[in-house]
Parts: C-alpha cells; structure tokens; sequence
C-alpha cells in the first residue's frame, strides 16, 4: 500500500514538475510571439504617436482624491472664463447662433466670407487702436484681408493645419520654453519634433538668441512664438520682433505667432501684432477663446502674411487641408459678428479683474520675504517664485492637502528649474484674495 502512495506522491511531483515547466515554456511562447508577431497576438495596434503615459502624476492623483472626498478647493489654476463669474450677455450669444441662413449648407473651405470679413474688421479695429495710441494715422487699405484669413474651430486646430503645411514627419519646430503644454500633444499628433529655445529672466522676460541660434538644424521647419505668451505673460517687443525677422530671413524658417492673448496687455499699451507683418511667411493664430472668453464657441482663425507670392502658395495648399475636414459649422459662422463684438463688453471686464488680482498678489507679497512675483505684461496669469525646500510639484501637492488650494507648478509649463507656481488672475476677486493668503501662509511656515 505504502509503495502505491509513495509512487503516487512521485507521480504527482513529476506532474507539477511538467506543469511549471509548461507554464514557464508557455509564457515564454507568448513573450516571443509578442515580439514576433505583434498583430496575431493583439489584433488592434496603436501608432507610436499614441503612447502616452497614462499613469496619472502624483498631483493628480491628489487632485482625484480631493474631488472623490468632495472638499471644498480654490482654483487658481482657473482658464475656463465661463466658469469665472463674468456677466456675458447670454440672449445676445445665444440668438446669435439661431440665423435662419444656418439651415443652408454652404462648404467653404476657408470658412464664410462673411466670418472672415468680421475677423479682418476685428484687426483693422486692433490697429486703428495701436495707432492711436502712437498717434500716427491708420493706412488707408485694411491691415488684413479676408482673402488672407483661414477659420478653424480652434487655435489648436490652426496649429495642426499650420505643422501639416510645413512638416514632414520627424521635421523640427522650434518652440518657447516655458510655456503652452498642449503644443507637445499638437506635436506628436503631427509627427512633428519641437525643440525647444529658452526664454530668459531678467527684469522681463527675454528669447536667448544664442540659443535659438544654436538650436537650429537641417530639419526645422519653423519657429512658435507666443504673444504674450501662456504663462510668463512677455510680449515680443519691437527690438526682439526685428531680431526674429532677421533670424527667420537667415535660416529661411516661417513664423507661427500665437496672439490669442494679445488684447489683454497689463498697461494701457497695445502691443503690434504679428498679422501684419510682411518680411517673413508668418501664421498669425488667434480665436473668440480669449479675444470674447468664448472658448465653448469654437471660432478661431489663422492669418497669413509676408512675401506675397509665398503667402498665396500657403493659402492654395491650407485651403485643402481646410477643405478635407470642412470642420467649421454655420451657426458659428453666422454668429461671429456677434460673437466677436462680446469682446467689447468683456475685455474691460477681464482686465479689470486680472489687474485688480495681480494688485492684490502685490499687497500681499509685500507683507513677506519668501517669494516674489515675475514681471507680467500681459495674460491671464502670474508666475511666483518660491523658494526651493521640495520640488514644486510637492509644494503644489501640499498646497492642495493642507491649504485646499489648486495651482499649478512650474514644470507643467517646462520651467527649467524649481521653485516656480503659476496663478491664475481671472478667478473671481473674493476667491482670489483668500486662495493667495492661504498659499502665502504656508509658504512662510
Ligand atoms: C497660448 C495659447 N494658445 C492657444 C490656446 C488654445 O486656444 P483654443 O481654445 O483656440 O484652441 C491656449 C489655451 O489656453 C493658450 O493658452
């Protein structure tokens, strides 16, 4: 009996012995299929262009847990202008968009002759400003014309039109740093490199120029540049505006100037804009997210100017890629004169507030020693420096748990070092107020 047991145990133990090393033989099966043959093991591929990390950062994952713990919190990272409060004049907006022309479909690829005469209007308005302002008299013909003017459902979509345009894959655009985050997701979707050229602090904000010289190769294509740009709040002053020109000339590289904050200077001065500007082919981006706070309306648009051979070259190959999607809707399109004209009531409004909370940063600031505040010309939002005891993503996490306020860190933004947060300035004064004496409370601990 005793022999039968033990050659049943000796049995089972080569059966288990034969079972791992199926197992062990099976898994490696599986790992060298996978490699070898990817689609018979997992039918559905995805681009390389898709492989994000998915994993959410650890200030978000705090973030999360606040929200599921339904805690009150302070945003200062607030960009979403229609949820700050602001009085918009919803009958006007919304019967706007019910013209009884929208029941027809009229496919444009630029987009309606109407919207895009609004637009030009909405420049030549721009530059009667400015040049009141310095006192000269506004030429006789309009600054932009319609003819020059592409509309997209929003500056992100330009963008892609615009590195489609000028890009093969792999094919370099340089970019500012700091600044948008967005413009890495808008890359990768286009197979586009950005390279990234820093900008300097020094009383104001500056482009290196030897670095940007530098970070030049035989595959850019063109150079970004943000004005003001998202969230240091510089413009591209006059000295630098010439200096880029001369730069694009020397390397051949045509320009693609995000303006979408550009109404919103601090000071009573308007800053030029870029979509007159005729020495290089340039691509003036802009749209009624921030010109009217509309960011839901989806109205955007993209300027092209410079040598006027190149700019019709531009336009003839934009009109087809416009024309593939045809993404524009005639609600909209009707509605942009209306939509466009919100600015007027809504700007005064906006920059009331922004200059109202960057004063209020002020007064408090100047009760401490920790941090200071950048210079800011322009924007919706304020960089502070901090001192340096943590990374900022940690100061923000701990800004989060234990003052119940949401700002952003400076890295988000490619800041090159720690020890920088980015506040919002349109968040409504009262929340503001208490939200910065909060932070500056446990920045003094
Ligand atoms: C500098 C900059 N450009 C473009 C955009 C996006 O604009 P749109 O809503 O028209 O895509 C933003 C949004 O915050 C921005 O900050």
């Amino acid at each position: 009996m005793s022999r039968i047991c033990a050659a049943i145990d000796a049995l089972s133990e080569v059966a288990d012995a034969v079972k791992a090393r199926v197992a062990l033989l099976y898994s490696l099966v599986l790992i060298l299929g996978a490699l070898m043959f990817p689609r018979v093991l997992c039918p559905v591929m995805f681009s390389q262009r898709t492989q994000w990390n998915f994993t959410p950062n650890r200030f978000t994952e705090v973030h999360r847990e606040i929200n599921r713990e339904a805690r009150e919190v302070l945003d200062l990272t607030l960009s979403n202008p229609t949820r700050a409060e602001l009085p918009f004049d919803g009958e006007a907006i919304l019967s706007a968009l019910a013209h009884p022309a929208s029941l027809d479909y009229d496919p444009q690829a630029k987009g309606l002759l109407t919207a895009r005469q609004c637009v030009a209007q909405y420049y030549q308005d721009y530059y009667a400003r400015y040049c009141a302002q310095y006192h000269t008299q506004p030429p006789a013909t309009p600054p932009v014309s319609p003819e020059s003017i592409l509309l997209t459902t929003s500056t992100s979509e330009a963008y892609s039109y615009v590195f489609r345009l000028l890009c093969n894959p792999g094919d370099e655009i340089l970019v500012p740093k700091p600044s948008y985050p967005l413009f890495d997701f808008l890359a990768d979707l286009q197979d586009v490199k950005l390279v990234p050229f820093p900008l300097i602090y020094d009383h104001g904000w500056q482009i290196d120029f030897p670095s940007l010289h530098r970070s030049v190769t035989d595959r850019t294509r063109a150079i970004v540049l943000v004005h003001p740009n998202n969230p240091t709040g510089s413009y591209v002053h006059g000295p630098e505006r010439s200096a880029i020109n001369d730069f694009c000339r020397q390397h051949n590289l045509p320009l693609i100037v995000d303006e979408v904050f550009l109404d919103y200077s601090l000071d009573t001065n308007l800053q030029a804009t870029f979509a007159t500007n005729q020495q290089n082919l340039t691509f003036t981006l802009s749209g009624i997210s921030k010109i009217s706070a509309l960011p839901q309306m989806k109205l955007a648009w993209l300027v092209a100017s410079g040598p006027p051979s190149m700019v019709q070259l531009a336009l003839e190959r934009l009109e087809v890629i416009a024309d593939t999607y045809l993404s524009m809707n005639a609600p909209i399109q009707y509605a942009a004169p209306v939509l466009l004209n919100q600015r007027l009531s809504i700007q005064p409004l906006l920059l009331a507030r922004v200059r109202a909370n960057l004063e209020e940063l002020d007064r408090q600031l100047a009760h401490q020693r920790h941090c200071e505040r950048l210079h800011v010309e322009g924007g919706w939002y304020a960089v502070l420096r901090v001192p340096v005891t943590q990374s900022d993503e940690d100061l923000a996490i701990q800004l989060l748990q234990q003052a119940s306020v949401l700002v952003h860190p400076g890295h988000f933004y490619d800041f090159p070092s720690d020890g920088f947060l980015i506040l919002s300035l349109i968040v409504p004064e009262e929340i503001f107020r208490v939200a910065v004496a909060r932070v500056l409370q446990v920045l003094s601990v």
